[in-house]
């Protein structure tokens, strides 16, 4: 059985338990992080540290999360998890146990900090090679998506929107935008250039988008963010998605019909092979 971490304890998956009066299982009062290790090795934990900070601050959560780093090397070896080619952590933090109230609970109440970890199965290359579908969905989030909040009931619907109609990834729209995914980033490759939205309140800043456009920077490709409308994306030459789960996911039809030619393209491929490059090193 794997083993998790919860309240400064390792301890046995089955083992592990939180009061019915969490914040987290009652409000949805919480954040969380998921970040990718490489062969035992974390990748960009400042950036996901950071992110996780600009959350807490946000939702006024205090906890400190110096330990954060050491706890998840360790999560990694305890679970055997040093030698998988990708392992993701995942980590939660609550607002604490108490009666339940709209407002914040009494002061000093503990955040309860709870993480596991677990093997990424990467797809075949002759899969990936093959591409992916997505579907448009209405983007019916709150307004402050740059927060990793755990109230993820709208990208819970988007996503089995997508199951639903047998695709990978479900594309969020808001007036006109594509934005991104329900769990993802998104580019567009756009009359040649490599295109994403902003990092505003408007979608989570992904870390995996932040080191794509960096990547395709190193290749010497244009990277431009702005908001992208549906109308553009539907004459992309290419599109995909990114992010700590999806790393590079090329999507070849849009609610049902071709991406450019309907195939993987060079800009996709490219930057898949210099992220697991990236990620090697
Ligand atoms: C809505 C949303 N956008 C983007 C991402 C990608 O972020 P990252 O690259 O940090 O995994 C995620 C990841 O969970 C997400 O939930």
């Amino acid at each position: 059985m794997s083993t998790v971490y919860l309240n400064g304890r390792y301890l046995p998956k089955d083992g592990a338990t939180i009061s019915v009066e969490d914040r987290g299982f009652l409000l949805s009062d919480g954040i969380y992080e998921v970040t990718p290790a490489y062969r035992g090795r974390l990748f960009r934990m400042e950036h996901h540290m950071r992110r996780l900070q600009h959350g807490l601050d946000t939702l006024r959560i205090e906890f400190d999360p110096a330990a954060m780093p050491e706890m998840h090397t360790r999560l990694i070896a305890e679970n055997a998890l040093d030698t998988e080619e990708v392992a993701i952590v995942y980590l939660q933090i609550t607002r604490g146990v108490a009666p339940r109230t709209h407002h914040f609970p009494p002061a000093g109440t503990q955040p309860t900090v709870y993480a596991f970890a677990q093997a990424f199965h990467r797809p075949e290359m002759a899969r990936w090679e093959q591409g992916y579908e997505a579907i448009t969905v209405p983007d019916e989030r709150w307004a402050r998506v740059d927060i990793k909040s755990i109230g993820l009931l709208p990208n819970v619907l988007a996503q089995q929107a997508a199951v639903e109609a047998g695709v990978a990834d479900a594309l969020l729209v808001r007036e006109d935008v594509a934005l991104e995914g329900s769990h993802n980033n998104l580019f567009a490759v756009l009359d040649g250039v490599v295109t994403t939205h902003p990092a505003t309140q408007r979608i989570l800043h992904g870390i995996a988008r932040e080191y794509v456009m960096e990547l395709a920077g190193a290749q010497g490709l244009p990277v431009e963010e702005r908001p992208i409308l549906l109308e553009e994306i539907r004459g992309a030459e290419e599109i995909f998605f990114t992010g700590t789960t999806t790393e590079i996911r090329p999507t070849v039809r849009l609610d049902g019909e071709p991406v450019g030619e309907g195939k993987v393209g060079p800009v996709a491929k490219a930057l898949y092979e210099a992220f697991k490059e990236g990620t090697r090193a």
